[in-house]
């Protein structure tokens, strides 16, 4: 045993807990420790079965990651070497049962597979989320899991990721009994009715594996809905092509196979760029200037300011973590219309099962509407979504602090305006605060949280939290035009459209991003927001442009001609009444026209350069908020883009690209652009000192880390 497992006597049951907070990882000395607690029970004669639990909030949540990055960096050597433990836990001669509460996720649902029964409380949840480490169980889940619940199943597992509850898991056989009391009293009455039992280990249970013929259709079926659905990875066919051989090969085979696929994958770019992201998302509620342990505020209540698309959606994210809101616009009507739209957003949730009806009553029971300000006095939080000028957000702010009472956090939406500016307007900048959602804002993971000068850091930490409550991720930026987010992604929809004007088509465009990994294209995205959008905040800021920079102008001329994207069913492209995109066979002739006039010549131009020129863009720019301290960190850029921008998880975020591609050859082509297309592509400082030091941002943002502590 180590001291990471313990063993105890429930009289004739012997109760083993692994205890290795804060989510009982399979670290090294985990498995060892179970198995070598199993030998002594098996010598104790007073002993007839063991129970396998979890210490504090969760049974086992996977191997621990942190061991794959010492793999692949190289800091050790090795294997993950969980597998023969979990083949000694099945060959226990004294039955085994697994009682799990919280999650028992990757390794830890793989420890579960490999004891003769499995019992769990009814919240507990079950999963392989491997995939979203750019991996696959690596442990003999992928032999073990379709032996307990079929193939089907063990496919949709291990290639979504997403977890089952345990009564669902009950159903299809991963789980053999639901403990709604106490888990450990039933876990052990359990153990008591099986002991003396013959045992059936999982790995020699074959009647649910089928036979060839039923299962080549269903293996065809998985590998063509994975390449549509998870475009460009690696992962989710190896899983499937591991689940294959469980049903081709012997056990034993069979795992050397899973084995060869697991380490294809954890060594891959898009591993490492994954389990980047699974760490880059835990850091960015690392404050250097903000303890943990700084005292939050209380936020039982909310209410928002303006009730249109984001305040309609806030809402709702808002009512869904249970806090109840009042919602106010200037008049009943836009009231009737917000109300609408989020009823609306709900039915779709019911539709898609996400929601019962009755969840969907309780939500909107929370949501209060009014045309004044008469309940704003007892809230403990505001979150302004009006309209985007600063003359009427300052009137609003200013009406805030006459009616909110002392210790309420003012927050406010904008995507573009000063937050210390709004600030200003009040007699509490220390309330102050940007809580920049993204639309849908019910749908979307990411949280800007935008820090005045004067935020008080309590209203930092609450934030912060809040985000958490609201299933948010939360990142806190610097004050600047656009913040983090949209201040990259106006150089990258700026070159896209520099990219139309010199001979690429709009449709080849967002076809290069797309097949390099981008959820969508960023001419269809201008088209989804607006293309008034861009242009209204093009003619606000061009004072600021640098002399000299070159200045697009297709969407400028789209607008003129009132093609504003899909609201009007034409913009890039032409959408139909569902707003399904298409082709717009008028567009080349126009931008022929506008590109002639404005004496470009055009050339072909290849789907690398569209990648490197939008991508590269985002580098450069996200590389200056870097070295002006916008953002903490170069994860923090990184998880900024894949949660809010459709930035594949599997390229790792931006800034960890350039370091995959090696920061001297994008500072390289980034001086090269500079070159030949002006201005606008002068390299970041930061990008230039890197590419000559040899360092990567990776690295940069670990001493900005320690500089700071
Ligand atoms: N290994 C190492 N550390 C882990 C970990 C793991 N598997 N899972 C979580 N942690 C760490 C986090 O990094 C974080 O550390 P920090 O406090 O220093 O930042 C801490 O545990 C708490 O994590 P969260 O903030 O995420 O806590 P939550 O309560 O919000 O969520 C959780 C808990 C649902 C378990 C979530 O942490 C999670 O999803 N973890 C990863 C699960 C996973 O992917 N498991 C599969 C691993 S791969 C595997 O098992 C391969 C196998 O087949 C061989
Ligand atoms: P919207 O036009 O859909 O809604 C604005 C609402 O505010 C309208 O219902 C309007 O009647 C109401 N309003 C105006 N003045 C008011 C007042 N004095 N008191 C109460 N209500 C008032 O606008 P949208 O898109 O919801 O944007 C709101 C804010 O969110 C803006 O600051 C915008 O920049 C920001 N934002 C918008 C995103 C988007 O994609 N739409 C994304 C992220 C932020």
């Amino acid at each position: 045993m180590t001291d990471l497992v313990r063993w105890t006597k429930e009289q004739d049951i012997a109760v083993i807990t692994i205890d290795n907070p804060p989510v009982n990882a399979l670290s090294p000395g985990v498995p060892e420790g179970i198995v070598a607690a199993l030998e002594q029970i098996q010598n104790d004669g007073s002993v007839k079965a063991a129970v396998l639990v979890g210490a504090g909030k969760t049974f086992i949540a996977g191997a621990d990651i942190r061991e794959f990055v010492k793999l692949t960096s190289g800091q050790q050597q090795g294997d993950i070497g969980i597998l023969p433990h979990l083949l000694k836990i099945e060959d226990s001669a004294k039955p085994v049962i697994v009682a799990i509460h919280g999650n028992a996720l990757g390794g830890g649902l793989e420890v579960a597979q490999a004891c003769h029964y499995r019992v769990a409380a009814a919240d507990a949840q079950l999963g392989q989320p491997e995939v979203n480490l750019g991996i696959i169980p690596g442990a003999g889940g992928t032999q073990r899991l379709p032996r307990l619940v079929g193939i089907e199943r063990a496919i949709e597992m291990c290639t979504t990721g997403k977890p089952v509850k345990a009564i669902e898991a009950a159903q299809f056989g991963l789980i053999d009994r639901v403990i709604e009391a106490d888990l450990l009293t039933g876990a052990v009455a359990f153990a008591r009715q099986v002991a003396g039992k013959p045992i059936r280990k999982t790995r020699e249970r074959n009647d649910k594996l089928g036979s060839a013929d039923s299962n080549a259709p269903v293996f065809a079926a998985a590998r063509e809905s994975a390449r549509q659905k998870y475009r460009g990875m690696i992962c989710q066919l190896a899983a499937i092509d591991a689940i294959e051989a469980a049903t081709k090969l012997s056990f034993e085979q069979g795992c050397t196979e899973e084995a060869r696929l697991f380490y294809r994958c954890l060594y891959s770019d898009q591993s490492k760029a994954q389990i980047h992201v699974f760490f880059a998302e835990r850091e960015v509620s690392k404050i250097p200037d903000i303890p943990k342990d700084t005292a939050v505020m209380p936020v039982h209540s909310v209410a928002i300011v303006g009730a249109g698309t984001m305040g309609g959606g806030i809402a709702m994210v808002c009512a869904n973590a249970g806090l109840p809101v009042v919602v106010k616009d200037t008049d009943p009507a836009a009231l009737d219309r917000g109300i609408a739209t989020i009823e609306k957003n709900y039915q779709m949730s019911v539709k898609r099962g996400r929601f019962t009806q009755e969840q969907v009553d309780e939500r909107m029971r929370r949501i209060r509407t009014a045309v004044d300000y008469d309940d704003f006095a007892n809230v403990d939080m505001v979150i302004e979504a009006v309209f985007e000028t600063m003359p009427l957000k300052k009137q609003v702010f200013a009406e805030l602090d006459r009616v909110c009472k002392r210790g309420a956090i003012l927050a406010s939406n904008t995507s573009t305006l000063n937050i210390d500016e709004i600030a200003a307007t009040t007699s509490r900048p220390e309330a102050v605060i940007g809580l920049h959602f993204f639309s849908p804002a019910n749908v979307m993971r990411l949280l800007e949280i935008v820090r005045g000068r004067r935020t008080a850091k309590e209203v930092i930490a609450t934030c912060m939290q809040l985000a958490r409550r609201l299933g948010k991720v939360g990142v806190l930026v610097g004050n600047c035009r656009g913040f983090v987010g949209n201040r990259m992604f106006l150089p990258y929809i700026r070159e896209a459209q520099f990219l139309v004007e010199e001979g690429a088509a709009p449709e080849a465009v967002d076809r290069a991003l797309v097949d390099w990994g981008m959820a969508m294209g960023p001419l269809a995205v201008g088209d989804l927001g607006g293309l008034d959008v861009a242009y209204r905040i093009r003619k606000e800021y061009r004072h600021l442009e640098k002399p000299g920079a070159r200045q697009p102008f297709l969407e400028d001329r789209l607008v003129e001609k009132g093609r504003l994207g899909q609201k009007t069913g034409a913009g890039w492209y032409r959408y139909d009444a569902e707003r399904r995109a298409s082709s717009d066979p008028e567009i080349p002739a126009m931008v022929e026209g506008w590109v002639r006039e404005s004496g470009i010549r055009q050339r072909p131009i290849a789907a690398e350069e569209i990648v490197e020129r939008e991508i590269y863009s985002l580098v450069n720019e996200g590389a200056r908020i870097l070295e002006e301290g916008y953002a903490l960190r170069a994860g923090d850029i990184d998880t900024i883009y894949v949660n809010g921008y459709g930035f594949p998880a599997y390229r790792g975020g931006p800034m960890w690209y350039a370091d995959t591609v090696g920061v001297k050859q994008v500072y390289e082509r980034v001086c090269e652009f500079h070159q030949r297309h002006g201005v606008l592509w002068e390299p970041a400082r930061l990008l230039k000192e890197l590419a000559e030091s040899g360092g990567t941002f990776a690295h940069f943002q670990r001493v900005a880390a320690q500089a700071s502590d």
